[in-house]
């Protein structure tokens, strides 16, 4: 296994207690700090023996390939999306396509991570709170693994689909009054308590794993950087893991530019854009957030300080996009290209459109937008945004006359 520690993001010092999801010393955010010494010995090339996955990058990974706990996650395809371009106005973009790992989201990338770690410390209950996908991966992970589960899900504010996985796959379901916020706090005090292991992305090792989509995307663009990164931003662990797969490749000298990381936030879920509006290192968290994509219906993102870094660091941007702009965004992608996305991950094509008509975005940047969830998980958001079907009698002449042929 790749040599590492755990330190603290914020004062630096070494953190040595495995079950602690904050810095005893000063309470900031944890890392991994990997090695990379013996990286820099190997050439990109050299990982393109194992499959296109995650565990192509195990050398970046702080977990031991032998013992992985693993239900071949990532390895998803980036489409280079000709006709949404067009119509959007751009004129070279790839959608990488989230949706198609073994639950249907990116977080696969890190519960493999996550829980092939806690399955090395010899937890025996992992736990999550969740908008959805984390806790149907989490239910997945754990089942490959022969662990208890126990997912912290707001009441009434999980998409169908996500939460029949996560009772699927045999986790405990709590359905917590209140919103994500507050069942990620009761989560961590249960953490706290030592009553589970917690793979929120608070845990430093579960982010490792998500690197991957970053690592991915260059592989398959053969090592030439896009300009800009598009995604979706809620409780912002994705868009930090991201911007640390990014430093690292730097670190092992595999890049020498870095794509302007830009994070999109539903209107009415936006600490982090409204906090890069104001130039501010920090978020005032929201109390009652809302949108339609309900994955990202966050107020105070538990890894927020470290996305505003990312974005910082890279040049990127932050916006919002509206609950409308969000559905038309699904919808166009569906119709041009033929992939099917949840509301949050449209949020990342939804800014795209909405950055190229303000001149934020050029329209000869090489853009990727990352897409995070399939839409499956959430029919319901989808019919209720459709055409009806059309009742036709069993005849010929019927169809012919609702065809209009
Ligand atoms: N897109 C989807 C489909 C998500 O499920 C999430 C987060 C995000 C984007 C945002 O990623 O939190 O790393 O900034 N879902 C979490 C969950 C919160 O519980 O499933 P982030």
């Amino acid at each position: 296994m790749a040599e590492h520690r755990v330190v603290c993001w914020d004062c630096g010092s070494n953190v040595e207690d495995p079950y602690v999801n904050t810095c005893p010393k000063c309470g900031g955010l944890l890392s991994v700090k990997m090695d990379l010494e013996p990286v820099k010995e190997m050439r990109p090339q050299d990982l393109r023996k194992e499959p296109i996955g995650v565990w192509r990058y195990a050398p970046f990974m702080p977990a031991d390939p032998a013992q992985r706990v693993s239900i071949q996650e990532g390895g998803t395809p980036l489409y280079k999306t000709d006709r949404l371009a067009a119509d959007v106005g751009i004129a070279r973009l790839h959608v990488k396509f989230e949706g198609l790992n073994p639950t249907g989201s990116f977080k696969d990338r890190g519960m493999t991570i996550g829980v092939s770690h806690a399955k090395e410390l010899g937890a025996k209950i992992v736990g999550c709170a969740s908008t959805g996908n984390t806790s149907a991966s989490l239910a997945a992970y754990a089942a490959k693994a022969d662990m208890k589960c126990a997912v912290f899900l707001p009441s009434g504010k999980v998409a169908a689909g996500k939460l029949a996985q996560a009772l699927f796959y045999g986790a405990k379901v709590l359905s917590v009054d209140g919103n994500f916020d507050d069942a990620l706090n009761l989560a961590i005090k249960m953490a706290d308590e030592r009553k589970l292991y917690l793979l929120n992305s608070i845990n430093p090792y579960r982010p490792e794993g998500q690197k991957s989509v970053l690592f991915e995307i260059i592989d398959q663009l053969d090592y030439e950087v896009p300009d800009r990164i598009i995604l979706p931003v809620g409780n912002a662990g994705n868009i930090s893991a991201v911007h640390k797969a990014l430093q690292e490749l730097e670190e092992v000298g595999w890049i020498n530019k870095v794509p302007m990381l830009t994070g999109i936030q539903a209107e009415g879920a936006a600490p982090i854009a409204k906090a890069f509006r104001l130039e501010s290192k920090d978020f005032v968290p929201e109390e009652n957030p809302e949108t339609v994509a309900t994955a990202i219906r966050i107020g105070n993102p538990v890894s927020g300080r470290k996305a505003l870094r990312a974005i910082y660091d890279t040049g990127g941007f932050s916006a919002t996009v509206t609950d409308e702009e969000i559905i038309s965004a699904q919808r166009l992608l569906g119709k041009t290209e033929g992939v099917c996305v949840e509301p949050a991950s449209a949020a990342s094509v939804a800014g795209l459109k909405k950055l190229l008509s303000l001149g934020i975005i050029e329209r000869d940047e090489k853009v990727v937008c990352i897409c995070t969830g399939n839409g499956l998980k959430d029919p319901d958001t989808i019919i209720k945004n459709s055409s009806s079907p059309i009742p036709c009698r069993n005849s010929v002449e019927d169809a012919e006359r609702i065809l209009s042929l």
